[in-house]
């Protein structure tokens, strides 16, 4: 594996093998040192898990890590991204870890010939991909159903807009997944071939072994958002919650709004905090994959 930028470029054996190697490291059965390498994080938007796992991931296999602050950085002064990453480059960064607003950028960047040493992983893309929490998620939910085939996932809330929901989809009808989204009519986006969709929650519930919530994502969206409603249609309860579901939820949570606080407190929202830590596992395996095939 040279780049990780979208699911699409995974087929069934390398996400197995990303899986694998993440139980490998969890049960302790793996150790990496990766002395003679470089990573920068160059984060363009906010982030909590996915920064803190992959610095965490970084720590765990002993490569030298580097933040990149946008703020601090000569892009201030009119540097061109290109450009930026052609010095990291030349600098010696062997892996870039991105996160952007823009869908296609860091597709964009991989894709320019100066780059052809450096390794990019997408950390989260515009409303696009996010493949390293599609993989943290298949990890969550392998280990607990062991087989996918025929398991119906239920996402809630603001599909259109969220890249955990487009990278999950691809992902998950790889293994015969059978998945649903449930929105108001506004926040469903793009409809995807294969995919089930229900502006009533009650009916996608008919259904469900396992239930994603997903946060409104208000910056990205113009119009005005009737929380209210919202709330009264869609919010995750102990009274609509299918009863044994497996709950998951990306982060960050907005609480009380897509899901009640009370929800957070039973069994079934345990699952949130175990997708934080699985992700620290996957990134290990990624960066580990990419690292080896560097030779570093
Ligand atoms: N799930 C996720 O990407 O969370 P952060 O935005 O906190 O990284």
């Amino acid at each position: 594996m040279k780049h990780l930028i979208n699911i699409n470029s995974l087929d069934i054996d390398e996400i197995n093998q990303i899986y694998n190697r993440a139980l490998e490291f969890e049960k302790g059965i793996r150790k990496a040192n990766h002395i003679n390498s470089h990573v920068v994080n160059m984060f363009f938007e906010n982030s909590t898990r996915t920064k803190m796992s992959f610095e965490m991931a970084e720590n765990k296999i002993h490569t030298n890590k580097y933040d990149f602050t946008a703020d601090t950085s000569s892009i201030q002064k009119g540097e061109d991204l290109y450009d930026t990453i052609n010095n990291l480059s030349a600098i010696g960064m062997n892996v870039v870890i991105m996160r952007h607003s823009d869908n296609k950028l860091i597709e964009k960047l991989c894709a320019k010939s100066y780059f052809q040493e450096i390794s990019f992983i997408n950390a989260g893309s515009g409303t696009d991909a996010h493949p390293t929490q599609a993989l943290l998620d298949f990890y969550t939910i392998k280990k607990h159903f062991l087989n996918l085939y025929g398991k119906t996932l239920v996402i809630v809330g603001d599909v259109g807009h969220s890249r955990v929901a487009h990278s999950n989809i691809n992902l998950l009808k790889k293994f015969g997944m059978k998945i649903r989204c449930a929105a108001p009519e506004n926040l469903i986006g793009e409809k995807i071939e294969g995919v089930e969709y229900f502006t009533s929650l009650r009916e996608a519930f008919e259904q469900a072994d396992i239930v994603m919530a997903l946060r409104i994502q208000r910056e990205r969206i113009q119009e005005k958002i009737d929380f209210e409603e919202y709330i009264k249609n869609y919010q995750i309860t102990k009274d609509n919650l299918p009863y044994a579901a497996f709950l998951m939820h990306p982060g960050p949570v907005n609480r009380d709004i897509e899901i009640s606080s009370d929800v957070l407190e039973l069994q079934n929202a345990r699952t949130i905090l175990n997708q934080a830590k699985n992700g620290v596992y996957v990134r290990m395996a990624v960066l580990d994959m990419i690292l080896t095939a560097q030779g570093l």
